[in-house]
């Protein structure tokens, strides 16, 4: 199956049509962006780690019953998926404070939340990306009353997963973003990608050193250095999680 148009080119990855109208491409790129692209720069190599963290954690989130948009991989920075209609709404769970949470909130970095958080963002570079109230939400009619309850159960559900497989990592999930999107059936699924640009990830082994800890995508934003190397270790870790399972 080859490549035909450029359907869309984001931050991070360029969709492609394919010769199947309910199949897309996903090509990830190297190309890192922070502050809603007010900052831009090039890890090497990250299209393709984002691209097999992914694939491995949609694999194993689909043999644990969650729908995702992942078919397969025909090279290492390319994704085959099930063509959807995003919703656009960038869903956020947190377990531990950081971030805008902290800047917004006045929350220590690292406080452990009782019980996770699901914030909904709206997906719109113009307007900066706003977090919504769930009635804004509605306002808009970017989701029905449903599918927010679903994206909730979906999102929590995804993030119990996330948690123990990257403890198994050696790694704290701290909070990170998804996207879901509507099949022809109008059925959710786990869209877009889960990886250290959408993940905060914490190295247990690094103690609480709050620079030394970090494998994510604030080492770009934060101008923290060893990116690639920081998404390299995460790669490596899943995929013995992966292996040892
Ligand atoms: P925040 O603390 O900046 O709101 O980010 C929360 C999580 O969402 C963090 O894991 C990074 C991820 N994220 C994205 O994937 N894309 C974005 O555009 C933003 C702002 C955050
Ligand atoms: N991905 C977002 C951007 O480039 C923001 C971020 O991840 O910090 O705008």
């Amino acid at each position: 199956m080859s490549a035909l148009t450029k359907l869309y080119e984001g931050k991070a990855k360029v969709l492609y049509t394919t010769d199947r109208s309910d199949i897309l491409l996903a090509d990830f790129k190297d190309d890192a962006t922070a502050f809603n692209a007010q900052k831009r720069g090039s890890i090497q190599g990250k299209g393709a780690i984002n691209c097999s963290i992914s694939s491995k954690l949609f694999q194993q989130l689909e043999a644990h019953g969650i729908k995702t948009h992942y078919i397969d991989n025909p090279t290492p920075n390319q994704m085959r998926v099930r063509a959807v209609k995003i919703v656009p709404i960038e869903v956020v769970v947190r377990n531990i404070a950081a971030g805008s949470l902290c800047q917004q909130t006045g929350l220590p970095l690292g406080t452990v939340l009782k019980q996770p958080l699901v914030e909904f963002y709206y997906k719109n570079d113009p307007l900066g990306d706003p977090l919504l109230t769930r009635d804004r939400l509605l306002l808009l009619e970017l989701a029905t009353p449903e599918q927010v309850d679903g994206i909730t159960h979906l999102a929590l559900q995804i993030n119990d997963f996330l948690i123990n497989f990257f403890k198994r990592c050696d790694i704290t999930l701290v909070d990170f973003k998804l996207e879901f999107g509507l099949d022809s059936q109008q059925q959710l699924l786990l869209a877009d990608e889960i990886s250290p640009d959408t993940c905060r990830l914490w190295d247990n082994s690094a103690g609480d050193d709050p620079n030394r800890r970090v494998l994510d995508k604030d080492r770009f934003r934060r101008d923290l250095g060893n990116i690639e190397n920081a998404y390299q270790e995460v790669l490596q870790r899943v995929l013995k999680a992966v292996e040892e399972l």
